[in-house]
């Protein structure tokens, strides 16, 4: 058992003996270091002002940064890894390269947002996919965490544009060896605990040592990427002073294809669990990347989107449509059961005290089946769906032989349209004429509220749409995708970008 928190900062190792249990990251660095280049703004994760890169080594002795929202990433779940700020970047009096680049194209004016922007695409600079000349929509999706009120985008995309035209090549590229060291003995086989039985910060490294310690403390808080946990501490002040911190524990997190169904982890991130999920079907992919931002995705998980139990979380229609099963553990003890049957109420879930969600079950596509999933948002990026809906259509000769509908944002909970389900048995999706009753029976199966993200009447009407959006779809090749709503191709984006007269 370990019970300090370790992490490698400006190539030393830093332990924290004393780390709270919600201690932010950014308070860390604010108030312990002193280092005051990461800024606080919205402290909700939304604006990126405090955005810092998090590098972790793989098993090949890269290091891989990824960009975090230090507002709402707790000290502890940084144990093991990397933390580099925009005080890091500089090397003596020479700015670095993102640094220089922003400088010359004029990136900058309050420079509120900059070290979060700077800090962006350091980790864009250092991504292996990224290429040299990466596109406007790489590019726009890598700052969509990023909010500027003043300056405007251009320059920073001309700034963008300028540095990532060339390989990665800094203080950081030089000490890649060096540093994977220093993480690579950091990443050690104890348990991590810090505090005492009352009021901890604990980080277990198996399963079967999570298991034990749930079961010990099933009033403890879990905690995957803090996406969600984070904003109960910094915005609803909610105490929480037993912390389980799920990243540590090998295997949790895994990505397995077992033929006819995909295995993904609890602590699966949404960026590792992105390839997995885009060969069941490109629709989810294209979900997945309008969830959060960079920053979000690369700390969020699907398996905290689906405990969180929000009505509005973007997996759990998809995942409910596919037919997914939730395997939960407690204690030595396992179950596995339809994700749907998850969602009891409004708030309530189907979770035992001391007991986790372990992983997803989620079925590959069957010969004959169409899978459509669409968000509906007041923004592209960076929104939480006014309504999203998850289609699975078996079709033979033409003739729809079952069909599994499910919405999120229509109820209490993310839920299936049963009646709307039934009435589509038998309909042709080439003859608008018969689902007519399907489209009736939209409004039996659910009574949506009116709220800031959209009235009863609005969601209702949208549900239909994209009931009538995945028929038509369907009625045509399985590949072919309609654009009526919420979709945009990486190709059209560009040409939309030319055509502003960029
Ligand atoms: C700026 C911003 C934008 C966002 N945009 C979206 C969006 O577009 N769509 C969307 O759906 N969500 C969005 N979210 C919400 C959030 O990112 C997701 O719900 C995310 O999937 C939560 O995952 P996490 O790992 O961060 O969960 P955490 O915050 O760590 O945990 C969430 C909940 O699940 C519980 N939990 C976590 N893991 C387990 C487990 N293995 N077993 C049991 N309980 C567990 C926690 O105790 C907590 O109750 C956004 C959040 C932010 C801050
Ligand atoms: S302060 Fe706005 S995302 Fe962290
Ligand atoms: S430069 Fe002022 S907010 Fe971006």
């Amino acid at each position: 058992m370990r019970d300090k928190v370790r992490m490698v900062r400006k190539g030393r190792i830093v332990e924290v003996a004393d780390a709270g249990p919600t201690e932010t990251l950014l308070d860390y660095l604010r108030l312990r270091e002193r280092a005051c280049g990461t800024k606080e703004g919205c402290n909700e994760g939304d604006c990126g002002a405090c955005t810092v890169a998090v590098g972790e080594v793989g098993p090949d002795g890269r290091i891989t940064y990824r960009p975090v929202n230090s507002c709402i990433q707790f000290v502890g779940q940084v144990d093991g890894k990397e933390v580099v700020t925009v005080e890091d970047l500089a090397e003596g009096g020479t700015l670095h390269p993102v640094q220089q680049a922003m400088v010359d194209h004029h990136g900058s004016q309050c420079g509120f947002c900059t070290p979060g922007i700077v800090m962006s695409l350091f980790a864009l600079y250092h991504d292996e996919a990224r290429g040299t000349a990466p596109t406007r929509t790489t590019i726009d999706e890598w700052l969509a965490g990023n909010l500027c009120r003043c300056t405007g985008y251009r320059p920073i995309v001309d700034a963008a544009r300028a540095v990532l035209a060339g390989p990665p090549d800094d203080q950081f590229t030089r000490a890649e060896a060096e540093t994977a060291g220093l993480l690579q003995y950091l990443n050690d086989r104890s348990d991590l605990f810090v505090g005492n039985q009352d009021a901890f910060f604990a980080a277990p490294r198996s399963i079967a040592s999570l298991a034990a310690l749930y079961e010990r403390h099933p009033d403890a808080t879990l905690v995957a990427g803090a996406t969600d946990v984070g904003l109960w501490i910094t915005k609803q002040f909610r105490p929480v002073a037993k912390l389980i911190h799920l990243g540590r524990v090998e295997d949790l997190d895994r990505i397995e294809d077992v033929g006819n169904a995909v295995i993904i982890g609890a602590t699966a991130t949404y960026e590792k669990a992105l390839d997995a999920l885009d060969a069941i079907d490109q629709d989810i992919a294209s979900l997945i990347k309008r969830i959060g931002s960079r920053q979000v995705r690369a700390s969020g998980t699907v398996g905290g989107n689906v405990a969180n139990g929000s009505p509005i979380g973007d997996t759990p229609p998809v995942l409910i449509a596919l037919g997914a099963t939730l395997e939960l553990v407690r204690g030595e003890t396992g179950r596995a059961i339809p994700i749907e049957d998850f969602f009891i109420d409004y708030g309530k879930q189907d979770r035992r005290p001391g007991e986790f969600v372990a992983g997803l079950l989620v079925p590959k596509l069957a010969l004959g089946q169409v899978f459509r999933a669409y968000k509906i948002s007041k923004r592209f990026d960076q929104d939480i769906s006014a309504v999203l809906g998850a289609f699975l259509f078996t079709i033979e000769n033409g003739v729809i032989r079952d069909a599994r509908v499910a919405f999120g944002g229509m109820a209490g909970v993310p839920k299936r349209a049963t009646t709307v389900e039934a009435k589509l048995i038998g309909a042709v999706p080439a003859q608008a004429s018969s689902w007519h009753d399907a489209f009736e029976a939209m409004a039996e199966d659910f009574t949506p509220l009116t709220d800031m993200r959209a009235s009863a009447h609005y969601r209702l009407e949208t549900a239909r749409a994209l009931l009538a959006k995945a028929l038509v779809e369907a009625a045509g090749a399985s590949s072919e995708r309609t654009r009526l709503i919420g979709r945009r191709t990486a190709a059209e984006t560009e040409v939309a970008h030319v055509g502003a007269g960029e």
